[in-house]
């Protein structure tokens, strides 16, 4: 009958288990007496049995064993390193119904440990990498450079955002649709030294707001069925050391804005169904084409949260409010692919026409333009028919006769031009359609700075 585990037989049975275990193993009792030690703790310690039976402290001097036996106290990680040997060792307790009746020690040598380390190296690298692949989505493409316009507004609008891009305070951008505040937020990041992080998106406006709070703050294991496994991060956490572009922050849901306003200020969040908080260090850049004072005047908008990212204001005006500037957005526009050329009637149009879409509706314009020419001269013709109507008419109200006679003698010679063609040739034969000689043709061009 092979030997079976009893009483009489459990401290065998236990020096037998210690053998075979891959760490090394040294057992005092309360007297400091080493009880036990296994062959893996010769094997990095080189000590040797001789020690069982023997106090510690009087062959292993410095040893911390003692220590652990009086003050009950784990100790991990506890480097030692004796002659040519370096290990680590881990000691603890052995308590027996309430008491400390001795302590263990548990060591492994560096070799074991350098394998763990590598291993660890390796797997930061692997995290490293996932995270710039994921900051790579997480990009912001535009930088100051790519803000068109040298109007006074947009000049002070630059140069707010440019001082903004060096600090962390948070910033709220306004200004009506299609105005730029995006390109103003990512440039602001791009020139902060926030740059090499994460620009993080979020359209309030555009996810529900029954999951716009896990979007934002990520929620924790099983919060609510379908939710993954592990939990799920939130977009504040992969804006971490980044900047959080919140865009249409005035149509954020108010049970929202409290929990957002506690984020800001405690800079620590909670994910969804989680108590544990971490710490978050993220930019805040908000931005909003409503009229947030009237939000916080009407309790649409709390005022706390306001003022909290009303830090630095940068208040992008709209096109009509920069009428100069559009002459420079139009040619960046029309330059993207081919060099196209707006004939002034065709720019005066476009300058009279008020943009309720600002530079978002410059630029699709510019793009029909340039679709509908037939060669490189865009003209009149070729704008969308309601913003030539619309334009004719203020510019019709707001003109002199004499700015009234000189634009349709531009029209004129304009569309004679683009007909018979801008050559010489075709300036002689537009010079007949129009019943005038060459030359007087010549001056009229001069004259009219076509
Ligand atoms: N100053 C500028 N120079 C060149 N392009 C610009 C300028 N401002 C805006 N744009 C372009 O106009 C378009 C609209 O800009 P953007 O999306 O930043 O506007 P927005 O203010 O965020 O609009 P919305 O309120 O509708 O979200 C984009 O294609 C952007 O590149
Ligand atoms: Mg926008």
């Amino acid at each position: 009958m092979g030997k079976e585990i009893s009483m009489q037989h459990g401290a065998e049975w236990w020096k037998a288990v210690a053998h075979c275990i891959h760490d090394g193993i040294l057992v005092i009792d309360k007297h400091e007496i080493v009880r036990m030690i296994n062959p893996e703790y010769t094997k990095i310690t080189g000590v040797t049995q001789h020690i069982i039976g023997k106090p510690l402290s009087a062959y292993r001097r410095g040893a911390k064993l003692p220590q652990t036996l009086k003050d009950g106290k784990i100790r991990a990680g506890v480097y030692r390193k004796t002659e040519d040997r370096e290990y680590m060792v881990d000691m603890a307790p052995i308590i027996l119904d309430g008491e400390v009746v001795g302590a263990v020690s548990v060591c492994k040598s560096l070799t074991e440990v350098d394998k763990l380390s590598q291993e660890l190296k390796r797997q930061r690298e692997k995290v490293e990498t996932l995270k710039s692949r994921m900051n790579r989505a997480y990009e912001a493409k535009y930088t100051f450079e790519d803000i068109m316009g040298k109007s006074d507004k947009v000049k002070k609008a630059i140069s707010i955002a440019e001082k903004a891009s060096a600090s962390s305070f948070p910033v709220l951008i306004t200004g009506e649709s299609g105005t730029g505040k995006e390109l103003f937020a990512q440039s602001i990041h791009n020139k902060s030294e926030r740059s090499g992080r994460a620009f993080v998106p979020v359209n309030c406006a555009a996810i529900p707001s029954s999951l716009l709070e896990s979007e934002l703050f990520g929620y924790g294991e099983g919060a609510f069925t379908n939710a993954k496994k592990n939990g799920k991060p939130g977009l504040f956490e992969v804006a971490h050391e980044g900047t959080l572009f919140l865009d249409e922050i005035g149509d954020m849901p108010s049970s929202l804005q409290a929990k957002l306003l506690r984020v800001l200020q405690e800079k620590k969040l909670r994910r969804v169904g989680e108590t544990k908080e971490r710490e978050i260090d993220v930019r805040i850049i908000a931005a909003t084409h409503r009229n947030i004072e009237q939000l916080v005047h009407k309790n649409h908008f709390r005022e706390d949260l306001f003022y909290r990212l009303n830090v630095i204001r940068i208040e992008v005006p709209p096109l009509r409010e920069r009428k100069e500037d559009i002459s420079i957005l139009i040619e960046s526009q029309a330059s993207e692919f081919t060099s196209y050329i707006f004939e002034e009637e065709a720019v005066r149009v476009l300058r009279s026409y008020e943009w309720p879409g600002n530079i978002r509706e410059l630029k699709n314009t510019v793009d029909y333009a340039t679709c509908m020419a037939d060669n490189e001269y865009i003209t009149v013709e070729n704008l969308p028919s309601f913003i030539v109507k619309k334009g004719e008419k203020n510019k019709e109200e707001s003109e002199t006769l004499q700015e009234m006679i000189r634009r349709r003698e531009k029209e004129y010679i304009q569309k004679a031009l683009s007909t018979c063609g801008h050559d010489i040739k075709g300036k002689k034969k537009a010079a007949e359609v129009l019943g005038i000689s060459l030359a007087t043709l010549y001056n009229k061009l001069k004259k009219l700075n076509m």
